[in-house]
């Protein structure tokens, strides 16, 4: 049997400390414009202690659960996709099931930034083959534990959230429509941990060295990713039978600006159809489409029938896009706040 998928639920969730730019001038020897010039990045939000990807986690899926009216029970597989596990195992996944009284089965997805995509993917499998009837999807990602921040080239790009859909059975022709996902992984160290893992176990002189952070070849991530973006969104559509004049929203990895404006020329795109919000988040990795796709939904540019094209590049390096086709209703509470519409709830949802 194979029917179609919607996304029923969503949510986020973001540190309340924030770095600006600013700060980072006090930090390491750069600068505002320097940043904002190369990035767009203007601050991030940066976990506290106490917060891990689990309870980022947590927050985004009972926000996405209260949104969908679906009881946790209801689940049928969780899947987390991050690079910034609580502990090495078990998986942070394990830890949202049981927190959210869930009973199903739930598992880590790490491919770096692309991996809500990826997970996306693999949740659209279960779902329109009848395997189950909702998937729980979270792109959650604490990167500030693991940012270098005496390393001015990588600590001002990242920041720390989480985004979470459910993915829901639709008998509606929507949901996911077309996908890609691809992976190279000839050089690993144009972006990686170096240590720290079953090749190079980390050793006292590794930390001397700070190899237990991210290092980045900024440039050759750079080049990569603005070939790659129209790429693999050109791909996803094609897949769907449509072309990129068709889509009515690109959310795209929210990494570079630069990156995005060439993608988007790639695409042939109006800025009017090109979703950015990196300037407040910075590179969120794995939650940044989630927490875009949110923001949008929030901000009245997301509608029934709408075609949301979602592309995103990372470590490995990989890459995924996605074309979703948008069938909830989003129908906000009489009591909403400016603050209720950037955290808080709205009223369950009608699935078209
Ligand atoms: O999710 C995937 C994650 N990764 C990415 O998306 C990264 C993709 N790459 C990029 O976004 C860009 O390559 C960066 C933003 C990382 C760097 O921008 P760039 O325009 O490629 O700069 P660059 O690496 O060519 O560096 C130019 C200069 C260098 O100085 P010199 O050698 O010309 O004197 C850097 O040392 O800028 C210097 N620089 C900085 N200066 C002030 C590097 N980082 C900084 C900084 N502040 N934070």
């Amino acid at each position: 049997m194979s029917g179609f998928s919607a996304i029923t639920g969503w949510g986020k969730y973001v540190p309340e400390k924030v770095l600006t730019n600013q700060d980072f001038e006090r930090m390491v020897d750069t600068s505002d414009e320097w940043i904002t010039d190369r990035t767009g990045i203007k601050e991030r939000h940066i976990a506290g202690p106490g917060e891990s990807a689990s309870t980022l986690s947590i927050a985004a899926a009972r926000q996405a659960l209260d949104r969908s009216g679906i009881a946790p029970e209801d689940l049928g597989l969780i899947i987390v996709a991050t690079v910034c596990a609580d502990y090495p195992f078990p998986s942070t996944a394990n830890l949202v099931q049981n927190a959210l009284g869930a009973r199903c089965g739930a598992f880590d997805m790490q491919a770096a930034c692309s991996g809500f995509l990826y997970s996306l993917s693999i949740a659209h499998q279960f779902v329109s083959t009848g395997a189950a009837k909702h998937v729980l999807v979270i792109g959650v990602e604490v990167l500030s534990r693991v940012v270098d921040y005496t390393d001015r080239s990588t600590c001002v790009l990242f920041g720390d959230g989480a985004g979470a859909v459910i993915l829901s059975a639709s008998d509606e022709p929507g949901g996911m429509l077309g996908f890609t996902l691809g992976s190279d992984g000839a050089n690993p160290e144009r972006l990686w941990i170096p240590v720290g893992g079953s090749a190079s176990p980390i050793t006292v002189e590794d930390i001397r060295e700070r190899r237990q952070y991210v290092r980045m070849q900024g440039n050759e991530v750079y080049r990569f990713a603005t070939r790659i973006m129209g790429t693999a969104m050109e791909e996803a559509l094609a897949n769907a039978g449509m072309t990129a004049a068709e889509m009515d929203l690109f959310i795209p990895h929210q990494a570079n600006l630069r990156i995005i404006e060439v993608a988007a020329k790639r695409l042939n795109l109006p800025p009017e159809k090109v979703f950015v919000n990196l300037e407040k988040y910075g590179n969120t990795s794995a939650a940044a489409i989630p927490i875009a796709l949110c923001e949008a939904i929030d901000q009245g540019r997301v509608f029934p029938g709408a075609h949301l094209g979602l592309v995103a590049f990372g470590a490995g390096l990989t890459w995924a896009a996605a074309v979703v086709k948008w069938t909830a209703v989003v129908a906000p509470r009489a009591d909403r706040t400016e603050e209720g519409s950037a955290l808080g709830r709205a009223e369950p949802l009608s699935v078209r």
